[in-house]
This record gives C-alpha cells, structure tokens and sequence, in this order.
C-alpha cells in the first residue's frame, strides 16, 4: 500500500549507515529527537536499524550526561548546514563539561524523548534486544541524561527543567517565545550565513530577526563553556512539553531498570515529582492548558506564565498518572476553538488558532506536525478518548501520504509546508499504521 511503500522509501532514503537524517537538504546530520522518533518507526522495518540509531546518538554523549541536540557527520561539508561544527567548537569549547573528542556536536540539547523510544525499540523484538545487551547498554546512559536534566538543568530550583535556547524546546519560533527573545540581542545579519534557506521557503522558516537571536544565545551559551551553573542566561524557560516528555521517559526508565535488574523506584519517585511541579508550575486552570514559564520575567525570582497557548501546552497528555480532571481539561481544550481537534483542522496546529500571531504556514506557529499529533493520538488514547484518537489517527495517515511525507501541514487544508520526505513524519505514520 502507498502509505507503507512511502514511507520504507523515505527512511531508506535518510539512512546514511549509522542514523537517519531528518531530510538530505534542509538537516543533512543526526538530530536528538529526531532520531528518537524516528528509531519508534523504523523499528518496524529494521530493529536492527533502530537500536543502532539510538546508539550513534547516545555514543555522542557528554561527560554531564547531556545528549547534544547534533550530531554531526564529518562527510557533510561545513556550508551545507548553519550552525555548523566550527561554531559549537564542542571539542574545545565543551571540554570541561566533558564533550566527546571523537565527534562533534551541537552544545544544547533538545527534548528527551529517548527512554520512551528505546522501550518501544526493545518491545519491537525483546529476544533480540537482550542478545544484544541493548537495554544493558543504553541504561547507564538515559539514567546519566536524565540525571543532567534534573540537576543542572533546574534553573528555577522548583523541581521542573528549563530550556536555555528556543531550539532545545524544538519548537523553534514558538509565539511562545517572542516576549522572553525580545530581551535577546540579535547577532549581526552581516555575521552569520543561513544555510536553511537554501532548501526551505522563506515564508515557512524562522525570520532573520529570530535566527541573530538564536545565534546570539548559542554564542553566549558557548563562551561560556556550555556550563548551567551560575547566574541564568538570557533566555530561560520552563515548558510544559520538555517536561512531559521527561516524565513519560522517566516511566519507561523505570521499565528499562526493571528488565536490566536495576531499581525502577528512583525513577518512578522522579516522574512523581515532575508531574508535581508541572501540576504545580504550569498548569493554568483558566486557559485549561500548560503554558510556558519564562524564569526572567516577573518579580520574586519565580518567573512569569507566557499568556500564550501552544500545542506544547496539550503534550502532558501522554503523561501517565496526571490528575484525571487535568487530563479531561486538556482534551476539551484540544476540541475547542483553540486547537480545533475533530472541528476546524485536520490535525492539531503547533499554536492557537486564535492567537493573534497564528500563521498557518511558518514552522511552529501554526503548522500542524507529525511528532505533536503522533503525540496528542497517544495521549488521547491513554487518557480514554479513543473516538477522537482513531480519528486523529486516520487523519494523520491520510495527510502522511497526501503531503509527501511533509515536515509540516497547514492545519485546516493539510497542505504540505517546510521539506517534504521528512524522516519522523515516514516514521510516526507508519508506527501509527501498524
Ligand atoms: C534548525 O536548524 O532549523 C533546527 O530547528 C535547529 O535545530
């Protein structure tokens, strides 16, 4: 059938031999959750493939126990994508936060969706995953990357992870973030050259205004050797998605200790206390969703809510063990005017319908993505609406093949945007599939 011939074809095509590339032009290296998401795919394919998929990622960790959000490919030369290995300088510029020598990589991280992933993997062929000691290897590493997120990474010091660099969210240029970015001072156009457009439409990516601020925050995060501690940088916020999906891989860290003999209690105590503060920190009963918290706003050091609604808001639906009401609010939320699921859209938008910065064209404000709706079906799913996650299911499907495997859709016409044969769109269809 189109759907399964498609989308074998696409990650076939981005495999180059040890990872997938998310697309050949647009994002010719290995990207974090990209890969994540991808490996949750191509397990069906090949469980061969999708273990080592996640083990090249995580061979590339640091020292802290970070997972980079690049890993780069020596064979891909330096202009074809920006910003490239010399300006994350990682070898040198990471070393004291333990950056691996063999491999260069990006220095911010992006969200922890990897134990979530490795579990599906292991599911996929149990028998083989232990002949292999997948599980016993990789356990070490998620328990260390989770250990960073946890410990260096609470800036707030409320028990939640913070983001330092809009990329390490993934959801680049979020609504979210133009008040927290608006304090940011932008790198010189003149300094800089943006690979991106060379293969995407200026109208669906990032402004330049946004790329000199991320370039900045990168700059800055660097020189100051990728360390956490110390006073925090510019841009540091707390979102509801990065957490929700530490929480859900820290439930599948405690299922992955639990086959390799270790203690799942640490873990499971852990995911108790994230979904604590998440309750505690984020939710926002008025709007009946997550919103963001940016720790450089507000008085008292405790951060300001951004009054903003983005589909990160609706992701701790695939937290297990949230509140029952909170999970009823969040799918109300989801079928209302806001996110228009089962009414106006075809799939979940990245961003308020009715925010005032909505454009159903460009990247993360407004487009509909396959990881998010892959995520949202999940969530639905789990929390009982099984009617509404059948639906969003077939509508993914259906708009996988219609939009050529696109990185994203317009949300109400499932036009395809941004680059097409994008590799976790293959993947999440045809996970959705079997
Ligand atoms: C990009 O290059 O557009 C990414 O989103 C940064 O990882």
């Amino acid at each position: 059938m189109r759907l399964l011939r498609g989308a074998r074809r696409v990650l076939l095509e981005n495999w180059t031999g040890t990872s997938t590339v998310p697309s050949r032009g647009l994002y010719p290296h290995q990207w974090s959750w990209d890969s994540a998401f991808i490996a949750i795919g191509l397990r069906h394919l090949s469980v061969r493939r999708a273990q080592r998929e996640l083990e090249t990622l995580l061979s590339a960790q640091w020292g802290d126990g970070r997972i980079p959000h690049i890993v780069f490919n020596p064979a891909v030369p330096l202009d074809a994508y920006f910003p490239s290995p010399d300006f994350w300088r990682s070898s040198s510029a990471g070393a004291a936060a333990g950056a691996p020598t063999a491999v260069e990589s990006s220095g911010i991280v992006q969200p922890p969706v990897h134990a979530l992933a490795c579990r599906l993997v292991h599911l996929a062929d149990p028998r083989a995953s232990a002949r292999r000691g997948f599980l016993d290897r990789l356990y070490p590493r998620l328990a260390a990357w989770h250990r960073y997120l946890a410990e260096c990474r609470d800036l707030g010091g409320h028990g939640l992870v913070s983001v330092v660099h809009p990329w390490e969210p993934g959801m680049d240029n979020s609504p979210c973030w133009d008040a927290p970015l608006a304090r940011v001072e932008p790198a010189p156009p003149g300094t800089f050259r943006r690979a991106d457009l060379d293969h995407g439409a200026a109208a669906d990516r990032p402004t330049d205004l946004d790329y000199g601020r991320y370039v900045r925050l990168a700059a800055d995060y660097r020189d100051r050797g990728y360390h956490d501690d110390g006073p925090p940088p510019a841009f540091a916020v707390e979102d509801p998605g990065v957490n929700a999906l530490l929480i859900a891989s820290e439930h599948a860290l405690a299922d992955i200790a639990a086959a390799v003999g270790a203690d799942p209690a640490p873990h499971l105590a852990r995911a108790r206390r994230l979904t604590a503060a998440l309750v505690e920190r984020l939710w926002d009963p008025a709007a009946g969703l997550f919103l963001c918290r940016d720790l450089r706003a507000g008085h008292m050091g405790g951060g300001a809510l951004i009054p903003e609604r983005s589909a990160a808001g609706l992701l701790p639906l695939i937290v297990p063990g949230l509140p029952d009401e909170i999970a009823a609010a969040l799918i109300r939320t989801a079928s209302g005017d806001h996110f228009g699921l089962g009414t106006s859209v075809r799939l979940v938008p990245s961003y308020d319908l009715l925010g005032a910065a909505f454009d159903a064209s460009r990247y993360w404000r407004g487009p509909a993505w396959f990881n998010v709706n892959w995520l949202v079906e999940r969530g639905l799913r789990l929390h009982g609406a099984v009617d509404r996650a059948d639906a969003l299911r077939s509508a993914a499907l259906d708009t996988a093949v219609s939009s050529g495997f696109a990185e994203y859709v317009d949300p109400y016409t499932g036009e395809a945007r941004g680059t097409r044969d994008f590799a976790w769109t293959a993947a999440l269809a045809l996970d959705l599939l079997v």
